[in-house]
């Protein structure tokens, strides 16, 4: 599929945007300080804290944020379990869920959980972190996926 061109000149802090790529949904958030910041708390409830496993993101992605700039995460929406789309929770952490998460995205499906970076809380039962794709920054408001 052809890379495909996101203007996120109007994506505000805390906000989603959805694109598509290869038929695929590429979320692209806009991570608040308050966000980036608990991300290093939820390392030891992380199956793969450090992004150890490839093919989960580009060598570019692998570290504690998951991106190329620490507040703009990139991530393919679908669950790493049997693909469903989880949902965003960036702002609440709605109950029953447990108090230690400090929100991410919850999947319907099988109730996985991942952190504002996309790895997944808890290790159950999405096996993987969410995929990071290709992608780099025409300029500062403007990303090519792929
Ligand atoms: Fe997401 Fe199963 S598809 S938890």
């Amino acid at each position: 599929g052809a890379p495909v061109e996101a203007d996120i000149s109007k994506l505000e802090v805390g906000q989603m945007v959805t694109y598509e790529w290869r038929g695929q949904p590429i979320w692209i958030i806009h991570r608040t300080q308050a966000q980036l910041d608990a991300l290093p708390s939820q390392d030891s409830r992380l199956k793969d804290p450090n992004s150890s496993v490839e093919d989960q993101q580009p060598k570019f992605a692998q570290n504690e944020h998951r991106s190329r700039k620490p507040e703009l995460l990139v991530l393919v929406g679908l669950c790493t379990h049997l693909g469903c789309s989880p949902k965003f929770h960036g702002e609440l952490v709605p109950e029953p869920f447990d108090p230690d998460w400090k929100g991410g995205f919850f999947c319907p499906c099988h109730k996985s959980r991942f952190d504002m970076a996309g790895r997944v809380y808890d290790g159950v039962p999405a096996p993987t972190n969410l995929v990071v794709p290709p992608y780099y920054f025409i300029d500062d408001t403007h990303i090519m996926i792929g």
